[in-house]
This record gives C-alpha cells, sequence and structure tokens, in this order.
C-alpha cells in the first residue's frame, strides 16, 4: 500500500470508501455526531448518496479527507459556510474522525488547519465554530492548540439513551 496521505475534499468518486470510514465513525464514537448508526444504516442507498452530494461543493460546504494513495480515507472533517450575506463571516466545523489505526500522525491537525486556511484565505471568513464533548480530552485539546477558545457550554446537547452529552461551544477569530 502507497503510505502517502493527500488532505483533499472528497469527491463523489470516493462515496463508497466514505460509506466505510462514516460507518465506523458512527460507531466507534457516537458522541461526535449528531446521526447515530441505526438510523444512517437505515436510509437507503440513494438518500445516502444524495446526503453526501451536499457536500460537494467546495469551499463552502465540503468534506475534506486524509485520503492514502489507494483511495481509502484515513481521517475526515465537515464543513458548512454560511451563504446569508449577514452570517457568511462564520463557518462551522464539524465531524472530525480519523481511524484508530491512523491516529497520532498528526491526521487530524493537518485536516483542521487546511480548513481554517480555506476558510480564511479563500472565503475571507472571520470566526470558525464548533462544538466538542466536554468528555473528549483529545479533541478539545487539541482545538486549544490551534487557538480555538470556549465561549460557552450547552448542558444536555445530545442524549444518547439515557444519558446526556455537554458541548463545549469554541471559536477561533481568523482577523
Ligand atoms: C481526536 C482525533 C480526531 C485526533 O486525531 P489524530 O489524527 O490522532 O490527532 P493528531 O495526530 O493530529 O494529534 C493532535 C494532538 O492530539 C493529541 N492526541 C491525539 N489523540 C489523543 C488522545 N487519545 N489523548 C490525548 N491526546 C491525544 C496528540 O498527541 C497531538 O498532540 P500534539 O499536537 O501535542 O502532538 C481522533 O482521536 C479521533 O478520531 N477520535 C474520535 C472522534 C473524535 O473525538 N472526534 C472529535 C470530535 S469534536
Amino acid at each position: 500500500m502507497n503510505s502517502d496521505v493527500f488532505i483533499r475534499p472528497l469527491e463523489i468518486d470516493d462515496f463508497p470508501a466514505f460509506l466505510e470510514i462514516q460507518r465506523e465513525a458512527l460507531l466507534q464514537a457516537p458522541e461526535v455526531f449528531g446521526s447515530d448508526y441505526d438510523w444512517f444504516e437505515g436510509l437507503s442507498i440513494l438518500s445516502k448518496e444524495q446526503k453526501y452530494e451536499k457536500y460537494m461543493n467546495f469551499p463552502y460546504q465540503y468534506l475534506l479527507g486524509a485520503v492514502d494513495g489507494s483511495g481509502n480515507i484515513l481521517g475526515m472533517i465537515g464543513y458548512s459556510g454560511q451563504e446569508q450575506s449577514k452570517l457568511k463571516h462564520k463557518g462551522r466545523l464539524w465531524g472530525l474522525f480519523v481511524l484508530q489505526d491512523s491516529r497520532g500522525r498528526g491526521l487530524a491537525t493537518k485536516l483542521v488547519s487546511s480548513i481554517l486556511e480555506t476558510a480564511r484565505d479563500i472565503l475571507e471568513v472571520e470566526q470558525i465554530q464548533l462544538s466538542v464533548s466536554t468528555r473528549n480530552d483529545a479533541s478539545y485539546g487539541l482545538y486549544l492548540r490551534l487557538g480555538f477558545v470556549v465561549w460557552g457550554t450547552e448542558i444536555r446537547a445530545m442524549k444518547i439513551e439515557n444519558s446526556y452529552v455537554d458541548e463545549y461551544v469554541m471559536v477561533k477569530f481568523l482577523v
């Protein structure tokens, strides 16, 4: 297998590889995503593809992948910008996930950094927001290191069966 990893927006042809990592992410890290495994698996392939296609709009709304030379997606993150003129100075990161075997190699750092650069340099976005579970030390630490600050806490942001997940809401100002 080619050991090079490319950081690039996912394309239509990456859909089968996306399904694999999405399944893994929903199983391994249910507190990270609003959608849950059973719901996602229950969707038809057409619905999954339609949802995926909404994120084929680089640099406004896209999925950024860390993709190896064989086309496997080792990590990914989502970006959603705003179209309305009063809101387009803001963007949002979501859904950061790196496969277990690929962790600790700087892939998450590269994915987040690339999103920040694109938002600032191409879209002239002024601030990036995100939410992270208050129990997720690894990603919380990563966001702090990359210059995000906490501006609030959403209590009971998610309910997973009978337990709640609180989330920090964080922002990084780019200008
Ligand atoms: C959080 C996550 C994305 C990090 O991915 P990664 O590619 O291993 O991250 P990096 O290699 O870029 O490491 C970033 C930093 O986090 C640290 N880190 C990574 N995993 C860690 C862990 N489990 N515990 C503590 N620190 C950790 C690294 O040491 C590194 O620190 P450094 O910059 O001081 O060297 C990955 O563990 C993951 O997918 N977790 C499950 C999903 C998740 O929590 N997503 C975030 C949702 S907000």
